[in-house]
C-alpha cells in the first residue's frame, strides 16, 4: 500500500499558532476523470490544463486547543461566515486524518475567496481544496521541521513530497483538485506510457510539448450560472453499472496516448479532435446513465455549432471542451487570440448569461502568499 508513504511518523515539535495563506488555481481537464473506485481512486487517468486566473486564495489560521477530541473550524468566503461549507470540510477532515494526525489538535479559521464568482457554474473545489491541501502542508511541514534537534534528512519534508503529499489529500477532497498543484500539464491516473503517473496523486507531464501549446488560451463562456444540477459525486457515481462504462475507461487511456504525440508533434488538428470528443462523451455518458441527465443548455449548443462554423470558414484550430454542466471552455493557441477574442466577443457572448465570460490561460499551479 503505497498510501502508507503518506502517514507521518510522529510529530516531535509543537506549534502554538500561527497561519499560512496560498493560491492554488482550477483547471481544466482535456481527457476526463468520470467515475471513481472507493478512496477517491479514478477509473481512468485524467490530463489537464492547469489555468492562471481561475483561483482561490485561502489563509488558514491555526491555534492550539486544550481538548482533541473533535475537528474545530470555522470557514468564511469573502469575509461571510459559510456554516453550509462545513460539512464538505468536516468530511474531507475525517478522509486525511490518518495523514495529517495534528487536525484535532487545532482550531482552524479558513478564509477564502475566489477570483471568479462563487455561483459562476466554474467548480471552486479543485482550486479550494488544493489551496487548503496546502495551507495543511504548510502546517505539517513547521511540526516536522521546527524542531531544530531533531533536524535530519528524515525529518525534512522535501519540495517533491510537500507537493505530492498536497495532491494525495488534495485528490481526498476533491478527485481533480490533485491536478491543481504543480506544473502546466498535469496527469492523474495510472497509465502505462506515462512512468511516474499514479491513481494517488497528480504528476507535471512529463514530456515533450511543442511550442503551440505555449500559454494555450481558455475563455470560459458562462452559459448557466445557476447551482450544478447534478454533483460530481452523485455524477460519478452514475458510472457504476453505466452500460458503457468499461468501453469508456479504456478509451480515455487510448486518447490519453495519442495526446503525447499531440504534444509533442504540436498537432492541433488531432488536439481539437480528441478534446472536444473528450468533452461530448462525458455529457453522453450522463446522458445514458440510470438516472440520466442533459446539463447542456441551448445556447451551449449554439456556441458549439458557432465554434464549428468559424473553425470551418477560418481554418482556426479553436475547440471547445466542457466541464460536468453547460458553460462551455473556448480553447484557442496563443497566436490565434486576437482573431478569436473578436470571434468570441461579435459571436459567442451573446449565449451567455448576462454576457459574462472570463479570459484565462494556461498557469503553473498553485503559490505561497
Ligand atoms: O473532482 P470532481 O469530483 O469534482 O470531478 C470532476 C469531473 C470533471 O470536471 C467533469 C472532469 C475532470 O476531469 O475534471
Amino acid at each position: 500500500m503505497q498510501e502508507i508513504r503518506f502517514i507521518p511518523k510522529a510529530y516531535t515539535s509543537s506549534v502554538e499558532d500561527g497561519s499560512f495563506t496560498w493560491t492554488s488555481p482550477s483547471n481544466i481537464a482535456l481527457v476526463k476523470y468520470w467515475g471513481k473506485k472507493e478512496h477517491q481512486i479514478p477509473e481512468n487517468p485524467s490530463v489537464s490544463f492547469t489555468l492562471d486566473n481561475c483561483k482561490t486564495t485561502t489563509i488558514l489560521s491555526f491555534s492550539k486547543k486544550e481538548k482533541q477530541d473533535n475537528f474545530s473550524f470555522d470557514v468564511f468566503l469573502d469575509g461571510d461566515k459559510k456554516d453550509d461549507f462545513k460539512p464538505k470540510i468536516e468530511t474531507f477532515f475525517k478522509r486525511i486524518e490518518v495523514y495529517l494526525p495534528f487536525l484535532k489538535n487545532y482550531h482552524f479559521k479558513i478564509e477564502t475567496s475566489n477570483t471568479f464568482p462563487h455561483s459562476s457554474g466554474i467548480a471552486s473545489s479543485a482550486s479550494g481544496m488544493s489551496a487548503l491541501a496546502m495551507c495543511l502542508m504548510s502546517l505539517e511541514k513547521l511540526l516536522i521541521e521546527s524542531d531544530v534537534a531533531m533536524s535530519t534528512d528524515e525529518n525534512t519534508i522535501n519540495d517533491g513530497f510537500f507537493i505530492q503529499k498536497a495532491s494525495f489529500l488534495a485528490r481526498l477532497g476533491s478527485g481533480s483538485a490533485c491536478r491543481s498543484l504543480e506544473g502546466d500539464l498535469v496527469v492523474w491516473g495510472k497509465h502505462h506510457e506515462i512512468e511516474g503517473s499514479s491513481d494517488l496523486f497528480g504528476v507535471k507531464y512529463p514530456f515533450e510539448v511543442h511550442e503551440n501549446f505555449k500559454n494555450y488560451r481558455d475563455t470560459i463562456l458562462l452559459v448557466d450560472k445557476g447551482e450544478k444540477q447534478v454533483s460530481s459525486s452523485v455524477g460519478h457515481n452514475l458510472m457504476y453499472g453505466h452500460p458503457f462504462a468499461q468501453e469508456r475507461f479504456k478509451q480515455a487511456h487510448k486518447n490519453l496516448s495519442s495526446l503525447i504525440n499531440v504534444f509533442k508533434e504540436g498537432d492541433l488538428d488531432t488536439f481539437i479532435e480528441i478534446v472536444e470528443s473528450e468533452a461530448l462523451t462525458l455529457h453522453a455518458m450522463m446522458m445514458t446513465s440510470m438516472p440520466y441527465f442533459i446539463l447542456m443548455k441551448p445556447n451551449t449548443l449554439e456556441i458549439i455549432n458557432k465554434i464549428w462554423s468559424f473553425r470551418q470558414t477560418t481554418n482556426s484550430k479553436v475547440c471547445f471542451t466542457l466541464d460536468a454542466g453547460a458553460n462551455v471552455h473556448v480553447l484557442y493557441p496563443e497566436s490565434e487570440s486576437e482573431q478569436v477574442c473578436e470571434f468570441i466577443k461579435n459571436e459567442l457572448v451573446a449565449f451567455c448569461q448576462k454576457g459574462q465570460y472570463i479570459n484565462d490561460k494556461i498557469g503553473f499551479g498553485a503559490k505561497q502568499l
